[in-house]
């Protein structure tokens, strides 16, 4: 349903789009795949990522953070990553220019820290709650850090981190890079910094198939790329509406027939940073959305 709302709606935008990340490949996704021209057709060039919703099973199991994400900017503004793993390290504006991912993450933690004027132990660090991050949640409980692990949803997380009352430092680990690349657009926008790197999973098949993918679009894997190399430029708008309610956004509540949503909108060029209250009226007759998705 997500996609369907969303596809429905752009394409009634006045706009020549196309989706440069999206619910996956051609083959794989029938709708907002990557390169699908959305749109009238006419109009200014526009390149937009999607994800329709970050937090799947989060929204399946009613946990909260479960945001739905679009970012858009003009065409080349976004890295055309595949969908694959992407080591993502993200800091607020306050520690902009201080993270290096070739730098053991210690190193990062201890750089962050100072420059915050804080100890390790007043560090916050988010981190998806995964078994691969297992280690690294071990290493900064050794080390005193507070971890924040969250079932899913690294795009709120980041967004989190840059936020002007931000109560986390740094979001490290491994997720989606589509996710890491609709993340960077927020972080651009709010001046914050990320560093990542894309991770061909060399343990399972597949990972043949996302280095051959990264080669026709001209992206380095194992290499280090910063916040200018996921998104190019400012012109961008960046636009988060929860799902279930989280720490970034509340989630969508009903009355009867009326649906309350709350989003995020944030713009690369103004940096200003505004939420927006909706109410949706579903038993509206004349809404062609609402009929697209049978409510
Ligand atoms: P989806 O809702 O699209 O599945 O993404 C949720 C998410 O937690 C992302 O925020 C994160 O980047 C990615 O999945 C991590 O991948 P995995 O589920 O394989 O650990």
């Amino acid at each position: 349903a997500a996609v369907k709302a969303m596809r429905y709606m752009l394409n009634l935008i006045h706009m020549d789009a196309e989706i440069v990340i999206g619910e996956g490949e051609i083959d794989e996704a029938p709708m907002l795949y990557i390169g699908e021209k959305v749109g009238s057709g006419m109009g200014e060039l526009v390149s937009i990522a999607v994800d329709p919703i970050d937090g799947t099973r989060m929204t399946a199991m009613g946990q909260s953070n479960a945001i739905s994400v679009l970012a858009a900017g003009g065409r080349n503004t976004f890295l055309k990553a595949p969908d694959m793993y992407m080591e993502k390290l993200v800091v607020g504006p306050d520690v902009k220019g201080m993270i290096d991912l070739t730098l053991p993450l210690e190193q990062n933690l201890r750089r962050v820290a100072s420059k915050l004027g804080k100890s390790l132990s007043d560090l916050t660090v988010m981190v998806l709650a995964k078994p691969r991050h297992d280690a690294v949640i071990k290493q900064m409980h050794n080390l005193g850090v507070r971890v924040m692990a969250i079932p899913d949803g690294d795009v709120a997380g980041s967004v989190l981190c840059c936020l002007p009352d931000a109560e986390v430092d740094l979001l490290y680990g491994i997720g989606g890079a589509p996710e890491g690349v609709a993340a960077a657009a927020a972080i651009r926008a709010l001046g914050g910094d990320m560093q990542a790197r894309l991770l061909p999973r060399n343990e399972v098949k597949g990972a043949a198939d996302e280095i051959q993918r990264c080669e026709a679009l001209s992206v380095k894997i194992n290499e280090v790329l910063k916040l200018e190399d996921l998104v190019r430029n400012n012109n961008l708008v960046f636009t988060a509406t929860g799902i279930t309610h989280g720490d970034l956004l509340k989630g969508i509540s009903r009355k009867g027939n009326l649906a309350f949503t709350e989003t995020l909108l944030l713009c690369g060029q103004s940096c200003a940073i505004r939420k927006i209250q909706s109410i949706h009226d579903l038993a509206r007759k004349d809404s062609e959305i609402y009929k697209i998705l049978n409510i």
